[in-house]
Formats: structure tokens, C-alpha cells, sequence
């Protein structure tokens, strides 16, 4: 194969096509071997919760998400999807909610809607904005950009935590939303969501929470005894909240959701096109055709886990991060974050966290990381044996002994978020 760092490739259609055989035999080898692509292909359940995802995605990944609105048993399956999700959020009775293909596309959604919901409740807005903690996710400036919106970001507190005052400090006559996270990436830390939605109140404008990592795990986590900050439907002045299947849900990527407080707000989110040629033209988000795999997927694996099977898989999950901060913290030099959710985030002291990033690198691991302040990520799930959790600690006190003895002249990698 080519070299794909380049940024042209030349790689004419061949000739004659190629044998399945030789398809196999090119594409085989670029399949990452495991655990140590994990991470990278994280958020997954154990193997008998993905062979259920795989099965229902295949069965209909050829159908196609056009018709979600339309097509009976699909549409059925769809709405059950939104309504088992939307009932772990505290929800008013005409909550509701649309499948989305995951956070970045659950988000846009929001402020799209925002955007339209501010041109009827905020008309003074010239050049509409959402103000943010600074930990707000990328996704929410691409939304903006594609919207030609503008993002005010807002100080953190000393815990990587929004603030409210300073929300309210920065909300101006453009301002049509305010956004927070149940958690952020960058710190899984949840925002103080109920003041932020009463600073958002207050001024009249729309409150989205970024709950794509949240929704599906912190309901359960509460019901395991764990006090969470509220962030929910609960908070009152919440109007959407965003909740990756494809994360803490455990389905097949690319499944995400995105929950309105009332059907009236959805409205906002839907666009109708009344087509000369093919009639009406209404889809339930941004994209026209799509798998209807992932729907398919994220029904078999909820219905298959059931509430049981999220509170089982959440204990697992707590036992795996049990293991890694343990395991992490009496490695030399390195300190694990707090954390309120996931994912988990671990830097080095002795050695420059780039370079144990590196040594997990040359070491065969697919690594995440964060480079303000540097972080190594580590995306736990419940497909981790402790096996796997133990493999990666001991290559991890490797490169970190490694880092420390080479000291200036370790090379360094180039940390990466995605
Ligand atoms: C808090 C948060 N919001 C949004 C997203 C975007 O999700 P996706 O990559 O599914 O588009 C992520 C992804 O990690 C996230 O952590």
C-alpha cells in the first residue's frame, strides 16, 4: 500500500478487479491486533455484548436511515431507541429526541436548533453566539464555524470546571446559547450544570449540555450510590442534552442522540424542504442516506443489557479503573486525575508525558492524549480483561523507566486527541 502520510496519493482505479483473496490478504494485515488498539476502538461492551451489535448491524446495514421517519419497523425501532434513552434523563412528558450518527453531529443539532429557536426568542442577536466553559468539546466550534456562529469561551475554575459567573459575564445581545458538559474530555469532570442553566435562564437563552459521554453511563453510576452533580432534565432551563450510543451505550458506531426537553423545541432541530420534483423532504438529521445498521444496533444491545446489564457493566468498568489508577499510581513519577466519569487522563512528573506517550507508542499501543496540560488518555471499557489492563501497565512502567533514564534525550511523541 501506499504511503498515506503524503498528502496526495496517486492510486488509479486498477484495471481488472482485484480477487476477494488479495482484497483479504491487503486489508487483513491493517487490522490492529488487540488490546492494544482498544483504546482507538473504544467505547465497546464485552465480546458477547458486540457479537449482539455486530449481528443486528449486520442484519440491517444495507437498509437504509432515509426512511427512519418513514418506514414502519424501522421507524418503531428508532423511536424505542430515543424513548429507552430519554427516560434515563429525568424526562418532562414530551421529552423526546432524534438518532444521530454521534456527538459531533448530536451537538451540531443543538445549536442548530438554537440558532433557530434564538431568531424567534432572541431577535436583537446580529451574529448569534454560544458561551462555553473553555472545556467545551471542538465539535461545538465546527458547529458554530459551519453556522457561521461564533463560541465564547469562558475561565475555568482551579478543578477544570465551568463557572458560572463567568458564563454570566460573557452572555451579550448575540448570545443564543450556553453550553456545558456532563462530562468534559478534556478533565471528565461534570460542569456545575444547575447554575450554569440558571445563568442561561436568566438571560432568556437556550441550555445545552454535552452529556455524549455521560448519558449512557452517569444514570447508572447514580444508581450504583455514586453522587453526581445534577445535569439532566432535572436542572431546570436544560432544553437539549447529546448522548453517544456509540460511547457508554456500547452500540455500533456511528450512533449517537440528541434529546429534546419538549417537542416543541424539536421542531426547531427539523428542516423541511419542500422539493419541486420529489415532494416533501424531511429527515430526522443531517444526513439523508445512512446505515439503518447502527439503529438496528444500539435497539439489540439496550435491550439486551437492559437496566441490569448497564449496572453490571458499570460495576466492570469501575473494577477496570480501580485497576489502572492502582496499577498507574506506584508507577514512578506518574499521577492519575480525578476524574467524575471517564475517560481516564494520567500524566508524568520525572519523565515529559510525550515521551512515555511515545514509549506506549513503540511499544504497539494506539495512545490517546491530551497536550494542555499533557495527559495520557486511557478510554476504559468493559472489553478490558485484566489481562489486557495488566499488559498495558506493565508496558506503561517500561516506557516510563525508559523516559526517566534517557532523561532530555527521549524522543518525544506528538500527542493526539483523535
Ligand atoms: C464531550 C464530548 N462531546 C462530543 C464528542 C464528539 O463525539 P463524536 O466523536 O462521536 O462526534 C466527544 C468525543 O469524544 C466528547 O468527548
Amino acid at each position: 500500500m501506499e504511503d498515506t502520510t503524503s498528502d496526495r496519493v496517486v492510486h488509479p482505479l486498477p484495471q481488472e478487479g482485484m480477487s476477494f483473496d488479495t482484497i483479504k490478504q491487503t486489508l487483513d494485515p491493517l487490522v490492529m491486533p488487540e488490546p492494544h488498539a482498544s483504546f482507538t476502538r473504544a467505547f465497546r461492551g464485552p465480546k458477547d455484548v458486540q457479537e449482539v451489535a455486530k449481528y443486528a448491524f449486520t442484519q440491517f446495514m444495507s437498509d437504509n436511515g432515509f426512511f427512519s421517519l418513514y418506514a414502519p419497523y424501522m421507524k418503531t425501532i428508532e423511536q424505542q431507541v430515543i424513548a429507552m434513552g430519554v427516560s434515563l434523563l429525568h424526562p418532562d412528558e414530551t421529552s423526546t429526541g432524534n438518532f444521530t450518527s454521534g456527538g459531533t453531529e448530536s451537538n451540531f443539532s443543538a445549536i442548530h436548533a438554537a440558532r433557530n429557536w434564538g431568531k424567534v426568542h432572541r431577535p436583537g442577536a446580529k451574529r448569534p453566539n454560544i458561551v462555553a466553559p473553555h472545556t467545551i468539546h471542538p465539535s461545538f466550534m465546527k458547529g458554530a464555524r459551519y453556522l457561521d456562529m461564533d463560541v465564547i469561551v469562558t475561565e475555568l475554575d482551579a478543578n477544570g470546571l465551568g463557572v458560572a459567573e463567568n458564563i454570566a459575564a460573557a452572555i451579550n445581545e448575540d448570545t443564543v446559547m450556553v453550553a456545558a458538559s456532563a462530562p468534559s474530555w478534556a478533565f471528565a469532570r461534570i460542569d456545575p450544570i444547575e447554575e450554569i442553566a440558571a445563568v442561561a435562564t436568566d438571560a432568556g437563552v437556550w441550555m445545552h449540555v454535552d452529556g455524549c459521554i455521560g448519558t449512557y453511563i452517569s444514570p447508572f453510576l447514580e444508581k450504583l450510590g455514586h453522587k453526581l452533580k445534577p445535569w439532566d432534565f432535572r436542572v431546570p432551563g436544560v432544553m437539549s442534552i447529546s448522548g453517544d450510543l456509540h460511547k457508554f451505550g456500547y452500540s455500533m458506531k456511528p450512533a449517537s442522540t440528541i434529546y429534546w426537553r419538549s417537542e416543541e423545541l424539536q421542531q426547531y432541530h427539523y428542516v423541511s424542504i419542500d422539493d419541486p420534483y420529489l415532494g416533501p423532504y424531511k429527515m430526522a438529521g443531517l444526513s439523508g442516506s445512512r446505515s439503518a445498521g447502527s439503529i438496528f444496533s444500539a435497539w439489540a444491545v439496550m435491550n439486551y443489557l437492559g437496566e441490569e446489564g448497564y449496572l453490571r457493566l458499570t460495576r466492570r468498568l469501575l473494577e477496570i479503573k480501580d485497576r489502572f489508577t492502582r496499577g498507574i499510581n506506584v508507577i514512578e513519577g506518574l499521577k492519575m486525575w480525578e476524574v467524575d466519569v471517564m475517560p481516564l487522563h494520567f500524566h508524568s512528573e520525572k519523565a515529559a508525558t510525550s515521551s512515555v506517550y511515545q514509549g506506549l507508542t513503540d511499544r504497539g499501543w494506539a495512545a490517546l492524549g491530551l497536550v494542555n496540560p499533557e495527559a495520557i488518555t486511557i478510554c476504559a471499557d468493559p472489553s478490558l480483561s485484566d489481562a489486557d489492563v495488566d499488559l498495558f501497565l506493565a508496558d506503561l512502567k517500561a516506557a516510563t523507566e525508559a523516559a526517566i533514564a534517557a532523561g532530555d534525550s527521549a524522543a518525544k511523541g506528538e500527542i493526539r486527541y483523535g
